[in-house]
Parts: C-alpha cells; structure tokens; sequence
C-alpha cells in the first residue's frame, strides 16, 4: 500500500484519482482551505478518505509532507481565465495560470523536496507544454517541467489533451467545444486509417487519466519520464 497526497483532489482529475485510489492506497486529499470546500471535505471524510486542508504556504505544505511521508505527491491544480475573473470580482487575490497552475505547483515541489523523506512528484502538465510558443497556460507549464527536470526531486510528467467527460459538472466550454472538435475530426481519422491521431489528440475522462496517473506513480520505470497522452491511454 503507498501513500499518496493529491494536490487539487476538489478537481475533476483529483477527485477521480481520489476515487480509483482509496480503498487501495493510503490518500491524503489536499482541499484548500475555504468554506468551497466543506462539503466535499465531509463527503470525501465520509467515505474514509484523509483530508488535509493546509494553506497554501510553502513551510506548511513542508511540515505536513514531512509528517505524512507519502510515497508519492500528485499536483492536480488549474485555474482558468473565468476562474480569475470572477477572483478579481470577488476581490480576492489574482488567480492566474501564472499564480495558480505554476506558482503553488513550484510550491509543492519545494515544499515536496524540503520534507524528511522526499516524495516522487507526478504533475499534471498538458499536451503542447514542449512548444507554449506564446500561450500562457502552455508557458506556465512548462515552467513547472523545466524546473522538475533540472530539479532533485524524482518526477512523472503526464501530457493529456482534453480532459472531460460525460460526469464532468463544472461547464467548461473550451474542453467541451475542444474535445468536441477533435473527436469529430479524429474520427474522420480513424475511419480514414489514422486511429493513431485519436490516440495522440482525443479527449481523455477523468477516472481514465486517474489510473493512467497512479499506474505511472506505481511504476519505476516511469520515473524521469514524460508521458503523452497516448502513453497515458496505455497504461489507464
Ligand atoms: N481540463 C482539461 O482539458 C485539461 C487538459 C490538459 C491539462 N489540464 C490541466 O490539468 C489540471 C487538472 O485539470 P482538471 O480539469 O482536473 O482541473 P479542475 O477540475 O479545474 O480542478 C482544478 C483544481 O485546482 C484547484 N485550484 C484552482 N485554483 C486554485 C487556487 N487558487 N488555489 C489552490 N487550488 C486551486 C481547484 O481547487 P478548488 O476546487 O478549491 O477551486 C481544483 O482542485 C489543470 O492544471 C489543468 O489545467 C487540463
């Protein structure tokens, strides 16, 4: 049984991973603190799983990984640019993929590393993070896998391309219209011979991409390795 602390478990990936996981492993769900996430915290409780609801500071993270030991760390996490706006509204602090997607995911590899026994970290990046070119959510992460690669921490990094499905609650039109897209067109592919494009560039559900994640963590050899999306179809 290995011992995993999944950053971003109040996510669609994370909480599919939170469920293919327990009963299994040991989990420890990170789920910021907040009010947002209460009700999800008693559910996830309900169910026998561990929350832990530290801040987001970086010398906490430190103490709790350092008490916990887990095998291995996820970081889940993401905003979105409606997600910021409606932060800037709330007038809340700046939620941005720079703030957000690289900055605590950074924090976690710090704080990751600085613990008595340093966990592997697997990070959730995205298809395209080797060539951001100008876009900013591709930018930030590759900022992340830049710095798990040159860093000490031993570390996964998965690339999937849209990641939706039918359970998926929150409405995101840019997965929705892009998964769309993409499984229209790649199925004009397929049906033309070129299933290998599917493979690379379709859609992906949370509880799919969630055992791909553990398999990766569980395995050795996936350690110091990049998995793309077709990979993550491979071991789901
Ligand atoms: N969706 C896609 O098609 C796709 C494709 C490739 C890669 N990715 C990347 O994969 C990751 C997970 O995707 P997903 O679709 O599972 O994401 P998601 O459902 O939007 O979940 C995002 C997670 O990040 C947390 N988070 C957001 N803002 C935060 C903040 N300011 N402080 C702390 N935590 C914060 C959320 O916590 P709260 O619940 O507390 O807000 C939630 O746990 C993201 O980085 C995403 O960009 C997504």
């Amino acid at each position: 049984m290995a011992t995993l602390f999944i950053a971003g478990a109040s996510g669609y990936t994370g909480q599919a991973l939170v469920r293919v996981a327990s009963g299994t492993h040991r989990v420890i769900a990170h789920i910021r603190p907040g009010a947002k996430g209460d009700a999800l915290s008693g559910e996830l409780a309900g169910l026998g799983v561990e929350v832990d609801r530290s801040p987001w500071e970086e010398q906490a993270l430190r103490e709790r990984l350092s008490e916990i030991e887990p095998d291995y760390v996820f970081g889940l996490l993401g905003t979105t640019r409606a997600r910021g706006k409606a932060a800037a509204r709330e007038g809340g602090p700046v939620e941005s993929y720079e703030t957000v997607d690289r900055d605590l995911s950074l924090m976690l590899a710090r704080a990751a590393q600085g613990a008595k026994r340093p966990p592997r970290y697997v990070y959730l990046s995205s298809l395209g993070a080797d060539r951001p070119g100008g876009n900013a959510y591709l930018r930030a992460r590759t900022e992340v896998e830049q710095a798990l690669m040159s860093g000490p921490l031993p570390w996964t990094i998965a690339r999937p391309s849209f990641i939706t499905g039918p359970d998926r609650t929150e409405d995101r039109p840019g997965e929705r219209y892009g998964a769309l897209f993409a499984r229209v067109g790649l199925g004009l592919a397929a049906a033309v011979g070129a299933s290998g494009l599917r493979d690379a560039y379709g859609e992906m559900d949370g509880t799919t991409l969630a055992r791909a994640l553990l398999r990766a963590a569980l395995d050795p050899a996936c350690a110091g390795k990049v998995l793309e999306a077709k990979d993550l179809r491979r071991l789901s």
